[in-house]
């Protein structure tokens, strides 16, 4: 009895897991809103304005597509909350699926198990992408009979069976053996419908139904699709290609971790007798035609973090043959490079600059945090009256746009809690109550610095020091 009663427990418990919906800060942006000439629109894909910052990233991005990028780097600069993330994800997506993409903040290569230019190897290598090419020999038809024999009595699990296919110039029966079967089962495979046996694998695939049989409801289902009976022989060759990165090669392929590595992330440091081998393996296949390479981007937030080490493998690193398209995002004004004494714009030393093209993003007018908050209400389902938004807007404005962001789901549960369909100007007020912003909170330390810990007030003019905790270089001079 206690053992029933525990799965059912766990039954519930993934039932609720599968009902969360995660909503990302960024989950809005859908890619940079740009028409095809490259000119931003107004709002579309989940953008709102930064105009310029849009165009030149959909330069970039056009750059990135046709091939010409690689080896080059970008930086993304403006003050906090100006969309610097938002517009790396908005190439991201625009980028689509076959083009790899890595994001990775500043920060994370300090806290793995390995080495730092280790763990910016692995994130090079990850955003590129090998596109290998593979001839295989595939049956494609439509289905005319399965037939199969009822293994003997006493459950002789060796099955047998006949399968009839066609295209429209011929029509074939094939033998069946036990796993035959038993993927045609699973896939659900019955007369009438066309797939594909890949020859080598024996894995089958469903197309659809063949358009001969749309008449026959029974077995239909809302979303069967119909395709036209395979023409010519019932034996192809079909040119299948797929996208790996580098790091997936490097993985599979250093036999301390093995595949299995890929899915737990637990890699470790990869040696670089391998990283040659896979490196001319490569080479190989790009000169026999089998493969080519694709650039990918690899994204690198909050770069100031990285120090003087880092920077100095990166200048070498984007020289090498293959290196992807590299975008960095800062939100640093002047400020001290980590691992040196010396100050530069944005924290990154001259000789990377210097290689860079740089972006800025400039703070947004009331009218696009407006359309902004719009945008978020709506990916976070909240209904909220027009007062309401008005104010939110106005709170963005004073403090900042990232805090009234966060407003609206809080203000939200507060209307729900006093069983309000729709968010109304009190629970904005409540919620202002209830937590507080930067400026307030500031506020309130200056007023009762006195009863808290290490309050150092004074030393405000110690930039040294100030430059250890970060914050308060940022670049928004208030
Ligand atoms: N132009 C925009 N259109 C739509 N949403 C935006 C736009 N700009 C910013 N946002 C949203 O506003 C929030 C803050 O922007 P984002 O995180 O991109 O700022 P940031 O410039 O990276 O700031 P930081 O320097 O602090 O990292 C995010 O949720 C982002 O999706
Ligand atoms: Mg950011």
């Amino acid at each position: 009895m206690a053992a029933a009663g525990t799965t059912e427990v766990k039954m519930q418990e993934v039932k609720d897991l599968t009902r969360i919906e995660r909503i990302g800060a960024h989950s809005h942006i859908r890619g940079l809103g740009l028409d095809d000439t490259l000119e931003p629109r107004a709002t579309s894909q989940g953008m709102v304005g930064q105009a310029e910052a849009r165009k030149a990233a959909g330069v970039v991005l056009r750059m990135i597509e046709e091939g010409n990028m690689s080896g080059r780097a970008v930086l993304l600069a403006g003050p906090p909350g100006t969309g610097k993330t938002a517009i790396a994800m908005g190439i991201a997506q625009a980028l689509g699926e076959d083009t790899p993409f890595t994001s990775i903040a500043g920060s994370e290569i300090f806290s793995l198990e390995m080495s730092k230019t280790e763990a910016l190897t692995q994130a090079f290598r990850r955003s590129i992408g090998v596109r290998i090419m593979e001839e295989t020999e595939i049956i494609e038809g439509e289905v005319v009979e399965i037939e199969m024999d009822q293994p003997a009595a006493g459950g002789a699990s060796e099955m047998t069976g006949k399968l009839t296919l066609k295209s429209t110039e011929m029509e074939t029966v094939y033998d069946l053996g036990t796993k035959m079967i038993e993927s045609l089962n699973k896939e659900k495979v019955s007369a009438g419908d066309v797939i594909t046996i890949d020859k080598a694998s024996g894995r089958i695939t469903k197309l659809g139904r063949s358009f001969t049989r749309s008449g026959d409801y029974d077995a239909m289902g809302p979303q069967t699709r119909f395709v036209q009976c395979p023409e010519g022989e019932l034996q192809k060759r079909k040119e299948v290609v797929h996208v790996v990165s580098l790091h997936e090669i490097d993985v599979i392929n250093s036999r301390q971790q093995g595949f299995l590595a890929l899915f737990s992330g637990d890699t470790g440091e990869i040696k670089p007798e391998v990283r040659e081998q896979i490196d001319s393996k490569v080479a190989e296949w790009r000169e026999e035609g089998k493969a080519t390479i694709v650039p990918g981007v690899l994204f690198i937030d909050e770069v100031h973090m990285l120090d003087i080490e880092c920077f100095s493998w990166l200048n070498r690193a984007l020289e090498s043959d293959l290196a992807p398209v590299l975008i960095i995002a800062t939100n640093r004004g002047i400020t001290r490079i980590r691992g040196t004494n010396y100050k530069s714009p944005h924290g990154i030393p001259i000789d990377l600059l210097d290689r860079l093209i740089i972006i800025t993003t400039s703070p947004y007018s009331g009218k696009e945090i407006r359309k902004i908050l719009d945008i978020r209400c709506e990916e976070e389902d909240v209904e909220m009256s027009d007062d309401a938004r008005e104010l939110l807007t106005r709170i963005a404005d004073e403090t900042s746009l990232r805090y009234a962001m966060h407003m609206i789901m809080s203000a939200s549960l507060v209307c729900s809690k006093r069983r309000g369909t729709e968010v109304e100007i009190e629970d904005i007020k409540k919620v202002y109550s209830l937590f507080i912003d930067l400026k307030r909170s500031t506020n309130f330390l200056l007023e009762y610095q006195s009863e808290y810990l290490f309050h150092e007030v004074d030393d405000d003019d110690d930039e040294d020091e100030e430059d250890d905790k970060g914050g308060a270089q940022d670049m928004d001079t208030k």
